[in-house]
């Protein structure tokens, strides 16, 4: 008989910056989701990958000075070097780049746009480069990004439409048909009443201002809006569209798509409207996860407190940053990250419960019975029940919680086994037993229950911790056969008369005072080091003028005769200057980058020919020329000894 499917996916990430610990979260769960499925006889496809168009991309590589394709390449080698490093197992990456992916997203979009699904129109509203998003005049927060909170710029242009609106209803009828759909539910909530309910606009979904994207076939001006790029890789991967569709005919629909809580309207609104127009069917669950936080807010490389996995795995090792994210991470809200957080639960957790229990079971094992496994004799009721039963539910548990996207709580679970043990070693003493010849039978029971307690830990830690999984089984010196899911349903796996084999500590003890000052210093250097770098980003040109146009503006030099504070305004001067033969006045909004006494004796350049309008209930007779994209860093001025009313070309 085959074996049940399970198709798992993380987003695609943006390939413009170094991944985070933020990024790492997300695949380490999928990556410990995929290993457990596969480990309870699945046969799982675990797709990761990067979404590489987009206006973003194309900025990013030209600040670096590098084409597009050349720089995504170069950030892409480090994903996949994050990947290997972190343990991450898998089974495909997808960059959207590749010719596999692309001329399926051409197929799809010239189908949708055939069966009337996509048509042209014009779009005129707002984009946020950095999310990629388009949005209307009401949707805007304070004038800017409703996501980031970031400025958006005008965009007018002609588009392809995307029949969205349509599927409104069906969407509707199905998020509210399968709860399971959207996790968790709140997030189901979230969709509807923001979104859904008010009702769809038809998507923009394709771009002419700029060139890094797919081409849309029939009308090469336009390139591929990146969302829909980007969605299809879930089955373009699969390789649908193509000659050989056999992994999408076995893996769709996908199990879970594993995103971020800002993205999951992507992916139950637009991607499940797709697939509807495609006639395919809707993934069974979206599942939205939160945020690794920082200093109160995302961590996010814009906000400059990313903390670099790459760092803390080699500080202190893959799994115990993987148990980290996992442990103190529950998947459906934000958590807080700080180095003590992580040191501390290192220490706690898996120095102490874990590694102590692991050496001193073995170390005991080997004083007391030459390190081979002792056979189990006398019982003590009273005394083993505990660790007994809670051995015994800890396979059906632990399936239970990872079937409801509860990894946090699944190792919650098995570090309550551990403490139990740890307990028994307290509660049994085995060194009190050792005294008398008497309690050997006695002895060999308890040494027993503790490395089969071990072993069961190990197998349970395998999608987790994979590496202590296998420094586990290579101590405990027990067989793959012996380490199997399978194998921890029934108690007595460690084989008496087996030798042992104890090795070195599984993790080390950390010095938090000692460790936490490193850390800081590290920190302080590179953020350093990230703002020296941090130009500010050019804002996009306005729209082209003509010189005829540009001719209408009359540019003047003037004096600056007199200058005072516009009462109840702490940015506003009101100027008297000298234009030729003229004075006039002029308010300007220059405080506090200048004071009035500054501005007295100043040659400056103004727009003469500016209609006047009151400001503050005076009459200003023209504009100042600054320098700054918001407010004013320089004014426009000479100290050359030019007459006013000259003019400025
Ligand atoms: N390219 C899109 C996804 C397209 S999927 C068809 C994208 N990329 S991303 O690189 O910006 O983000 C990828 C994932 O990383 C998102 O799910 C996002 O939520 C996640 N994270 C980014 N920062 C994060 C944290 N600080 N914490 C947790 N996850 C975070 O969006």
């Amino acid at each position: 008989m085959s074996k049940p499917t399970f198709y798992i996916t993380t987003p695609i990430y943006y390939p413009s910056d170094n991944l985070h610990i933020g990024h790492t979260y997300c695949t380490v769960a999928a990556d410990a989701m995929a290993r457990f499925k596969r480990q309870t006889g699945y046969d799982v496809m675990f797709l990761t990958g990067t979404d590489e168009h987009g206006q973003k991309i194309e900025k990013k590589a030209a600040d670096a000075g590098m084409m597009p394709q050349e720089y995504v390449d170069h950030i892409v080698d480090g994903i996949h070097k994050l990947w290997e490093l972190m343990n991450i197992s898998n089974d495909d990456f997808i960059r959207t780049t590749e010719p596999r992916h692309e001329k399926v997203v051409q197929k799809i979009f010239k189908q949708l746009y055939d069966q009337g699904d996509i048509y042209k129109g014009e779009y005129e509203g707002w984009y946020c480069t950095p999310c990629e998003s388009f949005w209307l005049d009401r949707q805007l927060k304070d004038g800017k990004c409703p996501d980031c909170g970031r400025p958006v710029q005008k965009a007018k242009e002609e588009s392809y439409f995307f029949r969205l609106s349509k599927y409104a209803p069906r969407l509707i009828e199905h998020i509210k048909t399968h709860p399971e759909f959207i996790q968790p539910v709140s997030r189901a909530n979230e969709m509807l009443q923001n979104f859904l309910l008010p009702g769809l606009e038809d998507l923009a979904v394709s771009r002419t201002s700029f060139k890094w994207g797919i081409p849309v076939t029939f009308d090469d001006k336009h390139v591929i809006y990146v969302w829909i790029d980007a969605l299809s890789n879930y089955i373009t991967a699969l390789g649908y569209g193509s000659e050989d569709d056999s992994k999408y005919q076995k893996y769709w629909p996908a199990d879970i798509h594993l995103v971020g809580k800002e993205i999951i309207r992507f992916h139950t609104i637009i991607w499940p409207a797709m697939l509807m127009a495609l006639g395919l069917p809707l993934p069974k669950q979206v599942y939205g996860h939160g945020w690794v936080i920082m200093d109160g807010g995302k961590m996010s490389k814009s906000k400059g407190n990313v903390v670099d996995p790459v760092m803390l795995a080699e500080r202190y090792g893959v799994d115990a940053l993987r148990y980290f994210l996992l442990r103190d991470m529950p998947l459906g809200q934000d958590s807080l990250f700080s180095n003590e957080i992580l040191i501390n639960r290192i220490n706690a957790d898996l120095a102490n419960d874990l590694g102590n229990l692991l050496s001193r079971s073995l170390s005991m094992a080997e004083k007391y019975f030459g390190g081979i496994v002792p056979a189990p004799g006398e019982k003590n009721a009273e005394q083993d029940e505990p660790v007994l039963s809670l051995a015994a539910a800890l396979p059906g548990k632990l399936e239970e919680l990872m079937n409801g996207m509860r990894l946090a709580d699944a190792l919650t679970l098995i570090f309550e086994y551990t403490g139990a043990l740890n307990k028994y070693i307290d509660v049994t003493m085995p060194w009190a037993l050792a005294k008398d010849e008497a309690n050997r039978t006695r002895l060999a029971t308890v040494i027993y229950n503790l490395l089969e307690g071990l072993r069961i830990v190990g197998v349970a830690l395998k999608c987790f911790l994979p590496d202590t999984a296998e420094k586990m089984r290579t101590q405990l010196n027990v067989s793959e056969e012996q380490f199997t899911w399978e194998s921890i349903f029934s108690y007595g796996g460690m084989c008496p008369g087996e030798k042992l084999k104890k090795g070195a500590a599984l993790f080390p003890r950390i010095d938090v005072k000692k460790e936490l000052e490193e850390l800081a210093e590290l920190e302080a250097a590179s953020k350093a080091k990230a703002q020296a770098a941090d130009k500010p980003e050019t804002l996009p040109i306005k729209p082209e003028i003509t010189y005829d146009e540009f001719e209408k503006l009359d540019l003047r030099t003037a004096k600056v005769l007199a200058a005072e504070e516009v009462k109840k305004s702490d940015k506003l001067l009101k100027l008297t200057i000298q234009v030729g033969d003229n004075q006039r006045t002029i308010v300007s909004g220059i405080r506090p980058k200048y004071t009035a006494e500054q501005m007295v004796g100043k040659t400056i350049v103004i727009v003469a020919n500016l209609k006047p309008a009151k400001i503050r209930g005076i009459l200003s007779e023209g504009m100042i020329l600054a320098v700054g994209d918001e407010g004013v860093d320089a004014l426009l001025a000479t100290d050359a000894p030019v007459e006013s009313g000259i003019c400025v070309h």
